[in-house]
């Protein structure tokens, strides 16, 4: 297949990138590098460094020759910041989203893969989440994300564009060969952020809230590997030949944040100093995925079930990389 990834430089991106390339197809990746990173693509892949913004660059990479989809992965994705920049997310993420769309369908694209996000289901009261489970964004972020998956819906039903939304729980680990890691500048996520406090790299970790209605009053979060939500992906654009689809995805099991600095112990060895702070707006208790449709429609199936199997792989890219990409040990 010839591909275009637009975001394909940043951490889901690349690691989808590295999948895609290594069955052989043709990657081509559209990316700002503001998030991303040249080198955590194959060297093989042609990158083409513009902004979602620019539609004659857009124009121009879509008009070069046929594609046979595109996976978009450029936004902006935390939560919290979407709390502050509430406009700046809905602009950013859905106005340029939809933009993609319309240009994809101007061009014949005939393929489409959303990197969509379980936070568009806000705080739900029951566990697991599944597809079925009611729609209702606890943040800006989430919300420009649906308005994607709805112009999707409408771009399905007007014009013929066959398309997947998956919505990942909370991204984690590494690429288990070591050619893609997390990176992001700042970092907020959790894992990473205590990785670098387990490697002396920060003081502490903040822990933002101990009085959630969880087991140990710390957040609960269902993390799934990359290298998973790579292969999700190849069963995606297959599972798309005989229709558009909408799936969960996650590993189905939920972690506490204090879970998650044990695990991080556990395999680097190492304390983990963490002081409780105040909840992070934004935040719900409870996210577990319920994957069942995904596994049953295409036989995807997670290959990290373990925590520590997933922490071991992040922290393994992060000693290999102590200042991230750029830094080789
Ligand atoms: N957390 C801390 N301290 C930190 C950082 C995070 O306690 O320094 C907590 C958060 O409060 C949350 C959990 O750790 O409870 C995970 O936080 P992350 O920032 O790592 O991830 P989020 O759950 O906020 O969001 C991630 C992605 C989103 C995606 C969401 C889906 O960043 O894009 O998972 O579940 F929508």
């Amino acid at each position: 297949m010839r591909l275009l990834v637009t975001g394909g430089a940043g951490y889901v991106g690349s690691h989808i990138v590295w999948a895609l390339s290594d069955r052989g197809d043709e990657v081509v990746v559209y990316d700002n590098l503001r998030q991303g990173h040249r080198e955590a693509l194959p060297p093989t892949v042609r990158l083409v460094e513009a902004e979602l913004a620019d539609e004659a660059a857009l124009d121009a990479v879509l008009g070069d020759g046929h594609w046979d989809g595109v996976l978009h992965f450029a936004a902006l994705s935390l939560v919290g910041e979407s709390m502050q920049r509430p406009f700046h997310y809905m602009t950013e993420n859905a106005g340029l989203g939809i933009r993609l769309i319309d240009a994809c369908v101007r061009h014949g694209v005939g393929r489409f893969i959303l990197s969509s996000t379980a936070a568009l289901f806000g705080n739900p009261e029951t566990m697991p989440i599944t597809e079925t489970t009611r729609i209702d964004p606890g943040s800006p972020y989430g919300e420009s994300k649906l308005m994607i998956e709805r112009a999707l819906y409408w771009a399905d039903r007007i014009h013929g564009l066959r398309y997947a939304c998956l919505r990942y729980f909370n991204a984690a680990g590494a690429d288990p060969a070591g050619r893609s890691g997390e990176d992001h500048r700042p970092e907020t996520h959790l894992i990473p952020l205590i990785i670098e406090a387990a490697l002396g790299l920060r003081p502490e970790i903040l822990v933002f809230g101990d009085d959630y209605p969880t087991p140990d009053g710390t957040c609960v979060r269902d993390y799934v590997h990359v290298s998973d939500l790579a292969q999700a992906h190849l069963a995606a654009l297959a599972r798309i030949e005989t229709g558009s689809a909408t799936y969960n995805l996650g590993s189905g099991t939920g972690h506490s944040v204090l879970d998650v600095i044990r695990s991080v112990e556990r395999v680097s060895g190492r304390p983990v100093p963490f002081r409780m702070m105040p909840r992070r707006p934004g935040d719900p208790a409870v996210l577990v995925a319920g994957s069942d449709l995904i596994r049953s429609e295409t036989g995807w199936t997670p290959q990290y079930t373990v925590l520590d199997d997933i922490v071991a792989t992040a922290l393994a890219w992060r000693q290999a990389h102590p200042n991230g990409y750029g830094n080789a040990a």
